[in-house]
């Protein structure tokens, strides 16, 4: 039932579920979170359910797992067609669209299959030996699909990538290198190559990992190298191997616009390498940088505008030069836009730890009770921000002794620091600011002061929150009927401070909303702040946290920090008329073979991963 004006619509707001890349997830109108997989739910609490009745006893179970959706993945891959097929059909563009999925976003077999099992046409690109021959084994009877090969290439590389055109695999071989083409035209014959010139774009676009295009880009042919590489490949008669040219703009590139300009610019160089000879240059691969909507702030339609600023680049560029190229394919190497919904952690709370004592505790002096009162009635006084700021230096100047109990000690200093944050935090909210993020004071007094112990490790399940700061969404199971009380901080079991998740999109809308102990839950203009909100704190422990998008780079990234490994991996299935099937594909990854990994291949151990419950 909803408290204060609280509904479920609120929730979904505050938790950007049921929008945009967070689609698949709903609230029922009891407040729990629940897989929306076309008409039908099923909630959290009850796949959690079931994986304990089948799994409980079984020794490489942890309450925490990871759940992947494979059919996640074909509504991606089937989105992403439509999106520019729609675009083509718009713009009337003649060429076709290519989609080509790069394994090192997930390898996992059961991501690949899914990948492939969506779309009978789509590629797959390899960037070493070892996915290449990941990919020769899973398109082993449909050997016709595209492979790009990126990467260093090496000789052994090469023989490889020779032996599966010998066994017929369709391979697209990258040139990155002056280098790599001597070794490419050394080993192969010229009719039966299919190159791709791979270059370098000199193009700013905003993203994360925008520094892996134009100057300093690790990768491809900068444009003195690549003229190199045209002499070398019309001399050794490769020249009419080259279908392709291929560059990789970065990933998670929000700044869709650029994506035009990124088309005028591969477009305007596909044309100029036609005139130097390239005549059967019929293909402009774009590489990835699709993004994904981490905080369900991105406009709705964001894969289509991603889709048509790309066509509409290519498009506006071949008019501009008079319609004299024949329209290139496009493809697509997106990796992120394909995977990130395929996986979702499920976290298991083990217990709450709170900052501050509970106040039925009493303090240990009866002046810090008396300082406790007087202070209190100064701050619901207090007409502006900068008073507020003086009482609270104020206050602070009185505590801060090292004695355990009494008036200025630690205790006192602890409980009566909670109390009044909770005051200020009221008065703050009375006063109505404009902006509750004025400044660092402002912002201490949202911080969480409950932390929330869950059962996996930030370094294994979403290493990139804390290599690049990246955001997962982060959802409570339970309670979302609810106002939330408060928030938390859901942190590790791992030794390190880095292990924690904190951070949390606070959403725009058009008035504020606060949890019941006046925490910032919404923004006037959208933006990341501290602390998980959640609805009834007692009901946290032994429940569960779903972090989201986890499906891209995660699982090729994980680490073994403190040698806590996997966590189990569980697979749903939506079936007809709305069953659903799990499967346990494997369970937690073994203390024995974490320690084998580490050279102690001699230790015998029977317990349980992870923590047993
Ligand atoms: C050549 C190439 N293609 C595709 C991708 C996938 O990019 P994204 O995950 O942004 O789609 C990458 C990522 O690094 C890449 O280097």
């Amino acid at each position: 039932m909803a408290e204060n004006n609280w509904s479920v619509d609120n929730s979904k707001l505050v938790y950007g579920v049921n929008k945009n890349d967070l689609h698949f997830l709903d609230i029922t109108k009891d407040g729990e979170l629940c897989l929306l997989m076309g008409e039908y739910f099923i909630t959290f609490n009850e796949i959690i359910q079931r994986i304990k009745t089948m799994n409980g006893e079984s020794p490489s179970y942890a309450s925490s797992f990871t759940l992947r959706v494979p059919q996640l993945v074909t509504y991606q891959i089937k989105k992403l067609r439509a999106a520019f097929q729609h675009a083509m059909d718009e713009l009337d563009y003649k060429g076709r669209f290519i989609g080509i999925y790069p394994v090192k976003v997930n390898q996992r077999k059961d991501c690949v299959t899914a990948v492939i099992r969506s779309d009978s046409e789509y590629g797959l690109e390899a960037g070493t030996k070892a996915e290449l021959l990941l990919i020769k084994k899973v398109i082993e009877s449909e050997k016709q699909r595209p492979i790009i090969c990126n990467g260093a290439k090496d000789p052994e590389y090469l023989e490889l990538i020779s032996q599966c055109m010998n066994e017929g695999y369709n391979i697209a071989i990258s040139i990155e290198s002056v280098h790599e083409t001597q070794l490419i035209v050394q080993r192969f014959k010229p009719k039966e190559t299919n190159l791709i010139l791979r270059i370098k774009p000199y193009l700013s676009v905003e993203g994360h990992w925008s520094h892996s295009t134009g100057r300093d880009s690790k990768f491809g042919l900068s444009v003195h190298d690549l003229l190199d590489v045209v002499d070398l490949l019309k001399e050794t008669g490769f020249i009419s191997s080259v279908q392709t040219i291929l560059a990789h703009a970065g990933s998670q590139i929000t700044e869709v616009e650029s994506f035009e300009r990124f088309g005028r610019l591969l477009t305007k160089i596909y044309a100029e390498l036609r005139e130097m000879g390239l005549t059967n240059l019929e293909n402009i691969d774009f590489g990835g940088g699709l993004a994904i909507d981490y905080t369900s702030s991105q406009p709705s339609d964001f894969m289509y505008d991603y889709a048509r600023f790309l066509v509409s680049g290519v498009q506006e560029q071949l008019t501009a030069m008079s319609d004299a190229y024949p329209p290139p394919n496009i493809m697509i190497e997106s990796g992120r836009g394909v995977t990130a919904l395929f996986s979702m952690v499920i976290v298991e709370a083990l217990e709450v730890r709170s900052i501050f004592p509970n106040p039925a505790e009493g303090y240990t002096s009866h002046e810090t009770r008396d300082d406790e009162k007087r202070t209190k009635e100064t701050i619901r006084k207090a007409s502006s921000l900068s008073e507020l700021k003086e009482i609270w230096n104020r206050f602070h100047k009185q505590y801060g002794g090292l004695t355990l109990s009494g008036m200025g000690s630690i205790f006192d200093y602890e409980m009566i620091t909670g109390i009044l944050e909770s005051v200020v935090r009221e008065r703050l909210v009375e006063l109505n600011l404009s902006s509750y993020d004025i400044d660092g004071l402002v912002r201490d007094f949202w911080r969480p002061e409950h932390i929330v112990i869950g059962n996996f490790s930030v370094f294994n399940s979403i290493a990139d929150h804390v290599l690049v700061k990246q955001h997962f969404p982060v959802i409570p199971v339970q309670d979302l009927h609810v106002k939330p009380e408060t928030t938390v901080r859901l942190v590790d079991i791992t030794c390190d401070s880095d292990g924690e998740i904190a951070q949390f999109y606070r959403p725009q809308a058009d008035r504020l909303w606060f949890t019941k102990d006046h925490r910032l839950l919404t923004t006037t203009d959208g933006r990341m702040g501290d602390g998980i909100p959640v609805g009834k704190l007692e009901n946290v422990k032994g429940s569960c946290f779903v972090l989201a998008l986890a499906g891209a780079y995660q699982d090729a990234i994980e680490m073994d920090h403190n040698l806590l490994g996997d966590l189990p991996d569980v697979e749903l299935v939506l079936q007809d008329h709305g069953e659903w099937a799990l499967s346990w594909v494997t369970g937690a990854e073994s203390i024995e073979d974490l320690l084998k990994d580490v050279g102690y291949a001699d230790i015998d151990v029977d317990e349980d991963p992870y923590m047993s419950d």
